[in-house]
């Protein structure tokens, strides 16, 4: 495989994109990047800072790129801040409630989507990175561009049963979060054009494994 195989993967929550990235940059030797767990950490930094993160402009004056520190192993995924292991708080319901708001402020975005450039651009096997504008905005000449998307019902299945929470209250919070990262002034979640769409509401996970393997091998000739 070239060096530089970047397979870039975008989509909504609970689409099965993170099972999916992490299986494909296994499988092929790949670095794997989660850039949802950098919005996380640096959601988790604000509010472990007493940050009001209603308050965008504290935000960008507050938001500090050198803290994200995310693991790049498929084997180990996790994050820290400043040397903190949070890969567990970043997915407590305080942290998911107020990622949107973070995510959605410019400055945040700006040095986000530089970080991951260059941790992209110094990854010596190729890399998966998964996200909500890689294909647009952090790596629009990935040879690989996917969006894996599955209708909110399915999506709501299976983050409940993956969390043990109820499906209605779930399948609300997802929906209320779409609503929030597809409306957004800046990078919306969106198919980027030329990027190639995978439904996977009717699909097993292995399956679409399989697919997202057999498009890199093709792609890499
Ligand atoms: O994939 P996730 O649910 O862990 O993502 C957390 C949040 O981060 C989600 O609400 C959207 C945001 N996000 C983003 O704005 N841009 C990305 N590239 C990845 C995630």
């Amino acid at each position: 495989m070239p060096n530089s195989l970047i397979i870039a993967i975008d989509g909504p929550s609970g689409a099965g994109k993170s099972s999916v990235s992490r299986a494909v940059a296994t499988e092929l030797g790949l670095d794997y990047l989660d850039t949802g767990s950098m919005y996380r950490a640096m959601t988790w930094f604000m509010q472990n800072s007493g940050v009001d993160i209603s308050n965008s402009q504290l935000v960008a004056q507050t938001a500090r790129a050198e803290v994200i520190q995310p693991s790049i192993d498929p084997s180990e995924p996790g994050i820290r801040v400043d040397g903190r292991d949070v890969s567990i708080e970043i997915r407590s319901a305080e942290v998911t409630q107020g990622v949107s708001a973070v995510s959605a402020v410019p400055e945040v975005r700006e040095l986000m989507v530089n970080l991951q450039r260059e941790i992209a651009a110094n990854s010596s096997t190729g890399i998966v990175v998964e996200g909500r504008d890689i294909c647009a905005v952090v790596l629009p000449d990935a040879p690989v561009r996917l969006f894996i998307t599955a209708d909110p019902q399915a999506r709501a299945n299976r983050r409940a049963k993956e969390n043990g929470s109820e499906v209605t209250q779930t399948q609300s919070d997802l929906e209320k979060r779409d609503l929030a990262d597809s409306t957004r002034a800046v990078s919306p979640l969106e198919v980027a054009p030329g990027a190639r769409v995978i439904d996977t509401t009717y699909m097993e996970l292995t399956d679409v494994i399989a697919q997202v393997i057999d498009i890199a091998r093709a792609a890499r000739g």
